[in-house]
C-alpha cells in the first residue's frame, strides 16, 4: 500500500481529512447497519439536540504501525465500553460494542494509506462520536442520532513533545461532585475553552483541575490523567468520580506492576502533596506520556526534581513500555492489541 506524500515527522496535533468515514443512523428505535462515505460534510437540522442543548459524545483512540508492518489499534473495546457509559449517561442510543470495534476496523483498514509509518513519531488519531441528530426544541433527548467515526494523521499533542511542559492550577472547575466528569461529553470540554485560552495568553501549557467541592484534591487536565511518582520510586495516581476513566492510565498501572514491578497507589491525592513527588505527567491518548516539570499555584511554584530537560526516569520507563507494547516490540497482554 502506498502511503499518502506527508511529512510525518513534523505534523501537530491537528486535523487532516482522510479518504473514508464511517457513518451510522438511529432513526424508529434502531441502529442502521452504517457504511463507510468519502463525504466529510454533515447537513442537519438547525434544530438537532446536538445543536441546541449539546447532546455528543466522543471517543478517542490510536492506530499505529509495528516494527514488523503491522496497522494495530490499541484496547479500541475499552473505548467502545467506555463510549456506551457516556451515551447512557446523555440519554444516548448505545451504538453496540462490537459494532463499534467494527467500525474501527473497517475506518483504519480504508485509510491505510494515512497511518504513520513505524518510526516516524506519528499516529493516525481515531474519532468515533454520535450526536442528537433531529429537532428537539423542549429540552429533552432527540429521537435520531448520527455515529461517525473519522481519523486523522496526528503527532505530539503538546508542542514540546517529549520535553517537560509547565501548568497552573485552574481557578475554574472542571466536573461537578456527581456531574458528567466521568463520560467524554463534548460539553465537558467546550467548558474547558475559556480556562484553556487564558492558560495559554498566561504561559502555561494545561490547567491542573482540582476538585470543586474542597478544591484540595488533584482531579486531571482537560484531556488527560495525572501519574505521579514518589521519590522512592511508587506511582501514584488519583482516583475520583469526576475524573475520566483514562485507558492510558489503566494501562499505565497494569504496565507498572506487571512490567515493572513497581507500587503503586490509585488514591486520592491531596495538592498539597504533590510538591513533594519526585515526577509528573499527563496521560491520555493524545498526550501518551506527557511529562510536567513546573506546576504554578497563584504565585506559588513547584518543581520537580525531573527538572525541564526531560522525563523522568520512571516516566521514562513506562512511557517506553507503553510505546513498546503499543509499537509492537514489547509483548503485550491478551487482548490489548487489535491487529487491523
Ligand atoms: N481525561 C480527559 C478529560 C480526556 O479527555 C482524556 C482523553 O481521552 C483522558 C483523560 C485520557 O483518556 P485515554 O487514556 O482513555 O485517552
Ligand atoms: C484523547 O486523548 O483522545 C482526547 O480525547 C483528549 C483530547 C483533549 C484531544
Amino acid at each position: 500500500m502506498e502511503k499518502k506524500n506527508i511529512d510525518w515527522a513534523n505534523i501537530g496535533f491537528g486535523y487532516m481529512p482522510t479518504d473514508y468515514r464511517f457513518v451510522a443512523n438511529y432513526k424508529d428505535g434502531a441502529w442502521d447497519e452504517g457504511a463507510l462515505t468519502t463525504d466529510a460534510t454533515i447537513t442537519l437540522s438547525e434544530c438537532a439536540g446536538v445543536l441546541q442543548y449539546a447532546q455528543t459524545c466522543f471517543e478517542g483512540m490510536k492506530a499505529y504501525t509495528t516494527e514488523d508492518g503491522h496497522i494495530v489499534v490499541f484496547r479500541p473495546d475499552l473505548n467502545a465500553s467506555r463510549m456506551a457509559d457516556s451515551c447512557r449517561r446523555l440519554e444516548m442510543p448505545v451504538f453496540p460494542e462490537d459494532k463499534f470495534v467494527e467500525a474501527i476496523e473497517k475506518v483504519v483498514a480504508a485509510n491505510e494509506a494515512f497511518v504513520p509509518p513505524f518510526g516516524s513519531g506519528a499516529t493516525l488519531y481515531i474519532r468515533p462520536y454520535m450526536f442528537g441528530s433531529d429537532a428537539v426544541i423542549g429540552v429533552k433527548p432527540a429521537n435520531e442520532y448520527q455515529f461517525r467515526v473519522f481519523t486523522t494523521p496526528v503527532g505530539p499533542y503538546f508542542k514540546e513533545g517529549a520535553k517537560p511542559i509547565t501548568i497552573r492550577v485552574s481557578d475554574y472547575d472542571r466536573a461537578a461532585p456527581h456531574g458528567t466528569g466521568n463520560i467524554k461529553a463534548g460539553l465537558n470540554y467546550a467548558m474547558s475553552l475559556y480556562p484553556i485560552m487564558e492558560a495559554h495568553r498566561q504561559g502555561f501549557d494545561e490547567n491542573m483541575y482540582l476538585d470543586p467541592a474542597t478544591r484540595t484534591k488533584v482531579e486531571e487536565t482537560g484531556g488527560a490523567n495525572f501519574i505521579f511518582v514518589t521519590k522512592d520510586g511508587k506511582v501514584v495516581t488519583p482516583k475520583s468520580d469526576s475524573i475520566l476513566p483514562s485507558i492510558t492510565r489503566r494501562s499505565l498501572v497494569y504496565v507498572a506492576k506487571e512490567y515493572l514491578g513497581l507500587e503503586v497507589e490509585e488514591r486520592e491525592v491531596l495538592f498539597d502533596e504533590v510538591k513533594d513527588f519526585a515526577e509528573c505527567g499527563l496521560c491520555g491518548t493524545a498526550a501518551v506520556i506527557s511529562p510536567v516539570g513546573k506546576i504554578y499555584d497563584h504565585g506559588n511554584e513547584i518543581c520537580f526534581p525531573s527538572g525541564m530537560e526531560k522525563m523522568g526516569p520512571v516516566i521514562q520507563k513506562l512511557y517506553d513500555t507503553l510505546t513498546g507494547i503499543q509499537m509492537g516490540h514489547i509483548e503485550a497482554p491478551e487482548g490489548w492489541i487489535k491487529v487491523i
